[in-house]
């Protein structure tokens, strides 16, 4: 097989032929299933579970402007995906527009990058899911009981994460597992049933946010954006002494810990890390100017004075504290270089830090970096509107209802995005919001204050709506995830079992099953979130190509007839590589690491196995050998092909 073919292209009348071939999916989505499947991929984990570590530790109020920021990534992003899929609209979306533009290798890259961006993040929401089943089920029992319900904490989780509350380890998360056999199964039985069970699920979600911001606006005090001091931004430092005081305490106390203690001790560590950080912070101010050194003196004097520190009684706590100050500082250094991303390593942080202290305030008290780094984290809640374009083939009429589809559901979450992030900044002050449930828990607590029924129940319809929300997210990622798969192996690059489709119900049963069975084994026994980070890498790397590509193809073949054309495409078209590779620099070292071991790893398979079974390869070989052999176009299907 020659070098020379891992860079052939599929010709584009060829991916336009084999739209006309036998086993294609049936032709069954209108505009309204488009969007419908759209928004069904977008709001889930996102939006329910990540805004709440993203306006406390990154954004602040600011996290309404990383959305906005996020979106304008996607946006750039959708408008190139539009112009590709309405003009080859079959399965498999920017995979299979790469092997007409880029050549096989670029296509294999991108569609290995789409496999991790489906099946990880469909994992990352299995996981998600388990944690808002568990507080659906407590707040329901909080109607009717005093007793705590709530699922075992040994099936919630998987076994290398710290359980709070637990001091061994966690066997599985067994929901996530259980949820996925059941999506796996909805979508062995086809896409109409998918379609129309997608659609219900959109519509509770979509009700649930609109009741979140209709009802949460009253609830809204304009001081929590406007008058909490910098100062008391959250320290990557509280974080970790909490955690490592948890787990402290759980293995030394056994699996529950008395609440009060933790808080304690956690409560006297943070303090202490706080006035040191203070010191360090004023020091620096002071040196460049920002601060006077009176201000400076001042404002450490009234940290002394309003410090919580050094109220500890017992001796033991008093050692635990000494015991673990360093380590929580170090870790905390380590963390606050990490919040800088690949810039951070690159040593540019250096030069971003003056640009933040320009730009912090009571509604940007992180700075422009913290709404960046905010854009990259909440980058996740907009994944999946590129979904629609893998559906293509199913669609009635792609050329013009993918691009409706695509752009309609990505502006209409950009709003409620930006909504429900105001409104859940205005309820409650941002260091306070909730890590893992900040919509649930944000309602919850002043259902507590307000001893309101009302509100107790919201938050039951709240946990339901988050539930149903991350379930449709499910549906659609995973039902990308398989035609991916398909579409990859249709072109010989995975074993050909994967392209199969049901005789009865038209669907790629196989992969779906296949891939079914790997995303549970993954949500059931990985620590998800490090994982999670990976999603945004990969699907920020698949974005940057599509808008290159769209660019290569109107320069190679400008005559094709594009339904829909990217409008300035010689403007979205960089400005969009610009913005998705930006965000991609504001994620860790260790995101990046670990992408270029999958890509790695994706590479080797291709050199391994697909170029030796591409249909592409193969019929470039025996066109050279034998030109005019009908027998293996039969065999691989419709296959004019231009190496280049
Ligand atoms: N955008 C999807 C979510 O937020 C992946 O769950």
């Amino acid at each position: 097989m020659s070098w020379k073919h891992v860079f052939a292209k599929k010709d584009f009348e060829m991916l336009l032929a084999e739209m006309a071939g036998e086993h294609r999916l049936r032709r069954v989505l209108g505009p309204v299933s488009l969007t419908s499947l759209g928004v069904g991929c977008i709001i889930g984990a996102g939006i329910f579970v990540l805004t709440g570590v993203a306006a406390a530790d990154y954004g602040g109020p600011a996290i309404i402007l990383s959305f906005v920021v996020a979106a304008l990534g996607c946006a750039l992003a959708a408008l190139c995906y539009a112009e590709f899929a309405a003009m080859a609209p079959v399965a498999g979306s920017v995979y299979a527009y790469a092997y007409t533009t880029l050549g096989e290798i670029f296509a294999w890259i991108i569609g290995w990058d789409l496999i991790l961006e489906y099946s990880m993040g469909t994992a990352a929401v299995a996981s998600s899911w388990s944690g808002y089943l568990n507080e659906l089920i407590v707040s329901v029992g909080k109607l009717f009981t005093t007793a705590p319900w709530g699922l075992p904490k040994q099936v919630l989780s998987d076994p290398f994460t710290h359980v709070d509350g637990l001091a061994g380890r966690a066997w599985l998360n067994l929901p996530a597992v259980l949820v996925m056999v059941l999506v796996t199964i909805i979508l062995v039985r086809g896409i109409r049933e998918s379609a129309r069970t997608n659609a219900m699920l959109v519509f509770i979600k979509v009700i649930v946010v609109l009741f979140v911001i209709a009802i949460g606006i009253g609830y809204v005090q304009s001081t929590n954006w406007t008058h909490i001091p910098v100062e008391q931004r959250v320290l990557p430092q509280e974080r970790i002494a909490l955690s490592l005081v948890k787990k402290e305490l759980a293995e030394r106390d056994g699996d529950d810990p008395s609440p009060r203690r933790v808080t304690a001790v956690a409560g006297e560590l943070t303090a202490r890390c706080r006035v040191e950080w203070l010191k360090g912070e004023v020091a620096r101010l002071e040196q460049s100017g920002r601060l006077s050194p009176q201000e400076a003196s001042a404002r450490l004097a009234e940290s002394q004075r309003n410090s919580p520190a050094g109220v500890l009684d017992d001796p033991r706590d008093v050692a635990l504290v000494n015991q673990l100050l360093p380590e929580v500082q170090r870790q905390g250094a380590a963390r606050e270089l990490e919040s800088w991303g690949l810039l951070g390593w690159m040593g540019l942080d250096q030069w971003l830090k003056p640009i933040d202290d320009a730009t912090r305030s009571p509604f940007m008290p992180y700075g422009l970096s913290g709404i960046m780094l905010g854009a990259s984290i909440v980058f996740f809640a907009y994944i999946g509107f590129d979904s629609i374009s893998t559906h293509a083939e199913e669609a009635r009429h792609p050329q013009r209802d993918v691009p409706i589809g695509i752009i309609t559901s990505l502006l209409l979450c950009t709003v409620l995005y930006m909504a429900v992030a105001a409104v859940i900044t205005g309820m409650v002050p941002y260091p306070k919001i909730d890590a893992h449930a900040p919509i649930a828990v944000a309602f919850g607590q002043r259902a507590e204050e307000t001893h309101s029924g009302v509100l107790r129940a919201a938050t039951v319809l709240i946990s339901a709506g988050g539930l149903a929300g991350m379930t449709s997210v499910l549906l659609v990622l995973f039902l990308s995830q398989a035609r991916v798969f398909m579409a990859m192996a249709r072109d010989g690059l995975l074993p050909r079992v994967f392209g199969e489709i049901h005789p009865r119900y038209r669907t790629p049963h196989v992969a779906t099953m296949a891939t079914g069975g790997v995303i549970c084994l993954v949500a059931a026994l990985t620590p998800i979130q490090e994982i999670a980070k990976m999603v945004n890498i990969g699907t920020l790397l698949a974005f940057v190509m599509v808008c290159a590509a769209v660019m290569i193809l109107r320069v190679q073949r400008p005559n094709v007839t594009r339904p829909f054309r990217c409008p300035a495409i010689w403007i979205v078209g960089p400005l969009g590589i610009l913005v998705n590779v930006v965000l991609m620099l504001f994620l860790p070292p260790i995101t990046w690491i670990r992408l270029g071991v999958w890509l790695v790893a994706g590479l080797a398979i291709y050199f391994l196995y697909s170029r030796h079974h591409s249909h592409l390869a193969k019929h470039l070989l025996h066109e050279i050998q034998e030109p005019r052999d009908e027998s293996l176009d039969a065999e691989n299907g419709p296959g004019v092909v231009s190496p280049e």
